[in-house]
């Protein structure tokens, strides 16, 4: 079903309802047609609190300076939601060797009030919980009243500034890999703060990146996003009957068309969080031998590595893994210890330095992380394009879905409102005939066409009542049908 027909569908739907609307003495219905007037083919928007934005995406935070202010504001610019990711952002500063958790705080400060500059979009901060700045890094997203921040890498429970987090209208999403993470999460900070997060991001084993998965589970099905967003929907769905309010689900992980956009909310979410194919976009912050890495690369090439954040990751493998997993250690210096559990002796690398030097376009001396669908871009592209072939194949794909259903809706509407026209014309004409014969003088009438006349009278105005219900049924069933495009 093409964007054509599907409008000319609702060209229809519009002008039977308009004629249905204008003889049925039912408000409600009214109504319908003003909802149906307004609609406008797009996604749904995805609401945090107060928080709307009309592109469902995230763009997911890609930490050592893969995502800063250029790509979070050209997100943000398209209405989805940009991300900075603060992880190890001081290596963009020439004292990150002297002082690393000073290099990372004003880096991070910078790259937030640059973002603002570029866009009035929603602006989020991803901070991995592992960090050993954590809570410095979110003081500073804080202070800067950043519209949400995104915690991943560990569970976000302890010593979280709910009430100045709270009192600055800044929003938090933890980023979970079960429904069991997030339970535990909603239950500590009810026990803790008697309040809960405002959003949720499930991160699927098809992401790119550090995963919160073993091995073992990556490919399992009982682990993938359409398994595990019902289950994580129902825990939110729970807390926020509790704390009287909506609490989206975002999910991601392997989302690369349109039409996996709209699976995944499909399933449950009301987001989707998205990284790889944003890598590959002219505004991403990486070098361009990054991105080029993207569209060079194979379906064999990406693979996990064992990172020393203590998790598998998911990369494009090359010499440089292969080396270190032999044992070859490559001389670094660590820092300042960035990470509270780092198992950089065990990895035989430093993550930070390798994911710098990869960001910096020196893929030789680091790698590439990327999510398992990276192998598919073929080119490098703005942004805005992006994200209008991803809406464009989100409509398609829910148009594919509702086009038969509405089309017999529509059908069988018309075909309701003839016959409702035809029987109108004669409750009218035997009304008419009623009218006479009882005003005819009584010597005329004949008591048997006037007992007729009533009983037909009555019957056919029932026929037009039921005629009437039924095409409200109808029209009630598009509506719902229509419910996500409306306003
Ligand atoms: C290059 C790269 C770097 C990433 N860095 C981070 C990070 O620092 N923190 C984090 O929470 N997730 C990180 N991720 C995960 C993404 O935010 C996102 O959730 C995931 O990649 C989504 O899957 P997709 O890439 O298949 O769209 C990274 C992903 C990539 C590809």
């Amino acid at each position: 079903m093409t964007i054509t027909t599907f409008e000319q569908l609702l060209g229809t739907l519009k002008k039977v309802t308009d004629d249905i609307t204008k003889t049925i003495p039912f408000k409600n219905i009214q109504s319908f047609l003003g909802d149906l007037k307004q609609i406008k083919p797009t996604w749904p928007a995805l609401k945090i609190g107060n928080l709307v934005a009309p592109t469902p995406i995230v763009q997911g935070g890609m930490g050592v300076g893969i995502s800063l202010s250029s790509l979070a504001s050209a997100v943000a610019n398209v209405g989805g939601i940009g991300v900075i990711a603060a992880n190890a952002i001081g290596l963009l500063e020439k004292d990150y060797y002297k002082d690393g958790r000073e290099a990372n705080l004003r880096a991070f400060r910078r790259e937030i009030r640059k973002a603002r500059e570029m866009t009035k979009g929603i602006i989020g901060v991803n901070i991995m919980v592992a960090v050993s700045d954590f809570h410095q890094l979110l003081d500073v997203a804080i202070e800067e009243k950043v519209d949400i921040v995104f915690m991943g890498a560990g569970l976000p429970i302890k010593g979280i500034p709910v009430e100045k987090i709270r009192e600055n209208g800044v929003k938090i999403a933890p980023i979970v890999s079960s429904a069991r993470a997030t339970e535990m999460i909603f239950k500590m900070w009810k026990k803790i703060y008697n309040d809960v997060p405002d959003a949720v991001v499930f991160e699927g084993p098809k992401a790119g990146g550090h995963l919160g998965f073993t091995e073992e589970q990556l490919e399992d099905p009982a682990y993938q996003v359409e398994a595990i967003v019902p289950e994580i929907a129902k825990v939110l769905l729970s807390y926020g009957q509790e704390f009287a309010r909506e609490i989206p689900l975002i999910a991601g992980g392997g989302v690369y068309t349109g039409e996996d956009i709209y699976q995944v909310l499909q399933s449950g979410a009301q987001g989707v969080q998205m990284a790889t194919r944003f890598v590959a976009t002219d505004e991403c912050d990486a070098d361009i031998r990054f991105k080029q890495a993207y569209v060079d690369c194979t379906k064999e090439d990406l693979g996990i590595i064992k990172s020393p954040v203590g998790m598998p990751g998911r990369a494009i493998r090359n010499k440089f893994i292969t080396d270190s997993e032999a044992g070859i250690r490559p001389a670094f210096t660590c820092a300042w210890k960035c990470l509270s559990s780092c198992k950089a002796q065990d990895a035989n690398y430093c993550i930070s330095i390798a994911l710098n030097n990869a960001r910096k376009g020196v893929l030789q001396g680091g790698f590439v992380f990327a999510g398992s669908n990276a192998y598919k871009i073929q080119e490098i592209v703005p942004v805005a394009s992006l994200v209008s072939e991803l809406s464009t194949g989100y409509l398609l794909a829910e148009r594919q879905k509702i086009s038969s259903k509405l089309e017999s809706l529509v059908a069988s509407l018309q075909h309701l409102a003839e016959r409702y026209k035809t029987m109108q014309g004669q409750v009218i004409e035997l009304g008419k005939a009623y009218e006479k014969v009882l005003t005819t003088p009584s010597e005329l009438m004949e008591k048997v066409t006037l007992t007729e006349l009533r009983e037909n009278y009555v019957k056919t105005q029932a026929k037009a009542k039921k005629l009437q219900l039924k095409m409200v049924e109808k029209l009630m069933a598009s509506w719902y049908l229509l419910e996500p495009q409306r306003i």
